[in-house]
């Protein structure tokens, strides 16, 4: 094996070996944060979550069947198709976004609307505490 082959040798295995170690260090961040989450949702206050759904009403209706407001009804919206409603306007952005309101992707939205889908149209700027969020993504699961 000539010196050059083998220095070729060496930086490939160092590259594999740090790409497995970076995949296995996001996966362990990703489970980590999916059980912090986890743990806030056990531990969250319905009834304050409905308080803070009165900031929701503004502009989305909750009952079954509510007529679309400002923004689309939320009734079931956790686990359902983002941009659902062939009836509502959404902005295009979030009729881009691909995928459900997991509680995850509720909690980025609910934390910040325009960084989650930039230029989306939710006139909203973001409930910065994260039990506040919990709280309310708990009563927002028994919507349904
Ligand atoms: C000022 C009005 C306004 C307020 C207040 C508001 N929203 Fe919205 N919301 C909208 C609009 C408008 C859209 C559609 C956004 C788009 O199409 O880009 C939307 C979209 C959404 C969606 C996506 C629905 C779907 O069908 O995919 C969710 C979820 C949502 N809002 C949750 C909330 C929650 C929870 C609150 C309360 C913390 C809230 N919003 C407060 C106006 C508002």
């Amino acid at each position: 094996m000539t010196g050059k082959v083998r220095i070729l040798l060496i930086a490939v295995a160092t590259l594999v070996i740090s790409g497995v170690a970076i995949t296995k260090w996001l996966d362990f961040r990703q489970a980590r944060d999916i059980g912090v989450i986890n743990d806030m949702l056990a531990a969250a206050d319905v009834k304050k979550g409905r308080e803070i759904a009165h900031e929701c009403e503004v502009c989305h209706g909750l009952e079954a069947g509510a007529v679309n407001r400002i923004g689309p009804n939320l009734f079931g919206i956790v686990g359902a198709k983002i941009a659902r409603d062939p009836a509502f306007e959404y902005s295009y952005a979030l009729r881009q976004k691909q995928g459900t309101w997991t509680i995850d992707h509720l909690d980025e939205w609910l934390k910040n609307p325009a960084s989650f889908v930039p230029e989306n149209k939710m006139i909203f700027s973001g409930l910065l505490d994260p039990q506040d969020r919990m709280d309310l993504i708990a009563y927002l699961m028994t919507l349904k």
